[in-house]
């Protein structure tokens, strides 16, 4: 049986992605930082520490991670400073002490956005976060050992976040479309690859 773990596994995409897994056969934990399971994804040391404790894993996968809206030259220094310490670096972080409890062959799902492909105004901080992770991703795929694998997944605006924000969900895959794009990645050979739904 894989184990696995979620990073934001009670969000919206992550909740799906949870159901999926267990669909699979995964034993699945959900790690939020209000949770039974927890960990704060912006805090390095709440990072080493969770990973310190969890034992091996076959899969990491984290959807978590914020960045900020709104215009560039309206965006605050922490308004800034959210896409890089907590989508960018939180997410580094997490493969930086997430890959010594990572099995051989084990994998890891990083979650961007399709802003960094297709931004839309008033998103540079999001878009530059997403993109970093690209080549974050690319790079590291080159200097992991054993059969390890990482991927970059790219969700498009999902239909409950569309109905949240009250934007047109018609063309919106739902949460749990997205979730067979992660399952796809694990289950296939791709490594530094960045997925799209
Ligand atoms: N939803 C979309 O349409 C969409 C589209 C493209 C990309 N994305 C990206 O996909 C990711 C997930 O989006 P979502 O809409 O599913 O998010 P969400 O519904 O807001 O859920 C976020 C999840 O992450 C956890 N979390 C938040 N901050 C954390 C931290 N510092 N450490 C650990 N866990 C933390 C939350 O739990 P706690 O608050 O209890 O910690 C929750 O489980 C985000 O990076 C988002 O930018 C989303």
């Amino acid at each position: 049986m894989k184990i696995s773990i979620v990073i934001g596994g009670t969000g919206t995409i992550g909740s799906a992605i949870v159901k999926l897994l267990k669909a699979n056969g995964h034993q699945v934990r959900s790690i939020t930082r209000s949770g039974e399971h927890q960990m704060d994804m912006e805090n390095p040391e709440s990072i080493r520490q969770f990973f310190s404790e969890i034992g091996t894993l076959d899969t990491i996968i984290c959807t978590a991670g914020n960045a900020s809206f709104g215009p560039l030259s309206k965006l605050t220094d922490e308004q800034i400073n959210l896409g890089l310490t907590s989508k960018l670096l939180g997410q580094v972080n997490l493969c930086r002490f997430g890959l010594k409890a990572l099995k051989p062959n084990g994998t890891i799902n990083l979650t961007g956005g399709i802003l960094a492909h297709h931004p839309w105004p008033e998103t540079s901080n999001i878009a530059m976060a997403n993109a970093g992770l690209e080549g974050f991703a690319k790079a590291l795929a080159l200097e992991l050992p054993e059969g390890q694998r990482i991927m970059v997944i790219h969700p498009p605006l999902v239909k409950e976040t569309a109905k949240v924000m009250g934007m047109d969900e018609s063309q919106s895959p739902s949460a749990i479309e997205v979730a067979h794009t992660y399952l796809k990645g694990l289950k296939g050979n791709k490594n530094g690859d960045i997925l799209f739904v």
